[in-house]
């Protein structure tokens, strides 16, 4: 290897992980190219020489010139960037990145897109656990798809000798997923894969924001992801170095399915997918509960045999509409608050009381029945059998007064 020149390092993104759109083709200064692999390596001295050559064999054979390669590392103290460096001049696909103020995989993988020109973005483990010729396939497949993801588990995919342990903790993540986030989880066959490649348009003009080890399910939770293609694969055993995977990962994986779970557009997707307005539906349920407090209180100052035993049904009453005031009250502040921005004014505000009011009455009507129903002949508790008429009766003053009260069909 000779040294002509000092090799540069690519410079660090900051901010947020966000992935840029490519320039338009009339810039000839920066054409973008078919292909960007990220390898993304800690402490991957021994393999990054292997890895890189390997890889550069197969893409010049089937893509030259058309792809580049990206090692993303973070410091490693064992030089691995070095390493990557001083292999630039003979293999001038190569990019390396030494990361030093950040650290975590699924960032590294997002820095390295930053930085990439490729149309395709593509990830593989730097450890040669993810056989390179599987890459071949993999590009076949993105010709068609929007992501194409190398998979353990569907036909010729599996792990070489993995522990009973390993396998249950891998299968049971699994599970867990599909259980916090279905529709993510359940797209693919291995959601754990960190070795795929996906559309830059799928991805880019998004702010990322993962957690721990799996990217993929940061393309697949927040990217616009629609074709998708699964390629198996053997999951090899490492023959230098060792795997990062701690404890901490596990906890990371699960703080990471419970942010995508609830991050704003995840329910906005929802909410357009299923034509259900969930976080409205959560601020109305919100409301409703501080309505319960508001209703069972009273409920119990008028009624209750130690207070002022009162008759239920009249009880109910006032303290079913004392609880539609401070509902209304939040609701239009709150729940619908961008709505009532649009209709101002004392006038307009009196009417969608009046309007409430007049469905919650109809909802307490509901309630009073279902309450009477379910304390006389299911349930000798006035409290339980409150509440279960308190639900039946959310449902319908939702419903209705989302279709009534606060109309969200609005000519701007
Ligand atoms: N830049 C950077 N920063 N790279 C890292 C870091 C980090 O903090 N942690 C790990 N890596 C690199 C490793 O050097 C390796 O190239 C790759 O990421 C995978 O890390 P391993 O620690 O070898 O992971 P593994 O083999 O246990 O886990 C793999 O499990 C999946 C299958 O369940 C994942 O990494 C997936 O890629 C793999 O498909
Ligand atoms: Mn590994």
């Amino acid at each position: 290897m000779s040294i002509i020149q000092p090799k540069k390092l690519l410079s660090v993104p900051s901010g947020s992980l966000r992935i840029p759109g490519l320039p338009p083709i009339a810039n000839a200064a920066n054409q973008s190219i078919l292909f960007s692999l990220v390898i993304p390596t800690y402490l991957e001295a021994g393999n990054i020489n292997t890895i890189v050559s390997t890889l550069s064999s197969l893409l010049d054979e089937s893509i030259p010139g058309d792809y580049e390669l990206v090692v993303v590392d973070d410091n490693s103290p064992d030089g691995t960037w070095e390493v990557a460096l001083s292999m630039m001049a003979e293999f001038p696909q190569l990019r390396v990145m030494r990361r030093e103020n950040e650290r975590g995989l699924s960032s590294a993988v997002i820095r390295g897109w930053q930085s990439a020109r490729g149309r395709v973005l593509g990830v593989i483990d730097g450890d040669l656990q993810h056989p390179p010729h599987i890459l071949l396939q993999l590009l076949n497949a993105i010709r068609t798809n929007d992501l194409a993801v190398a998979s353990r588990h569907v036909e010729g995919g599996g792990v070489s000798s993995w522990s009973f342990i390993r396998r249950f903790l891998s299968r049971g993540a699994q599970m867990l997923g599909l259980i916090i986030l279905p529709r993510v989880i359940g797209r693919v066959s291995d959601p754990m894969s960190g070795y795929f490649m996906v559309r830059r348009s799928c991805v880019e003009d998004i702010i990322f924001n993962p957690i721990g080890y799996k990217i993929l399910l940061e393309v697949l939770g927040r990217g616009k992801v629609n074709k998708i293609a699964e390629i198996g694969y053997v999951f090899c055993e490492r023959q230098d170095g060792e795997s990062k995977v701690s404890w901490k990962h596990y906890l990371d994986y699960i703080r990471h399915l419970l942010r995508l779970r609830f991050s704003a557009e995840a329910i906005e997707q929802f909410s357009q997918r299923w034509g259900f307005p969930i976080g409205r539906f959560i601020r109305f349920g919100l409301v409703g509960l501080s309505g319960v407090f508001v209703d069972m209180t009273i409920l119990y100052l008028l009624s209750d045999p130690n207070t002022l035993a009162l008759p239920l049904t009249r009880s109910k009453i006032i303290a079913g509409e004392i609880a539609i005031f401070n509902n209304f009250l939040w609701n239009d502040a709150w729940t619908f608050a961008d709505v009532a921005m649009q209709q101002k004014g004392l006038k307009q505000r009196l009417k969608r009381f009046f309007k409430f009011n007049l469905i919650c009455l109809a909802g307490l009507i509901i309630n009073v029945l279902v309450l009477n129903l379910v304390f006389n002949f299911v349930f000798a508790n006035r409290y339980v059998a409150n509440l279960i008429a308190i639900a039946v009766a959310t449902v319908w003053n939702f419903w209705v007064n989302l279709k009534l009260s606060w109309r969200v069909t609005q000519v701007k």
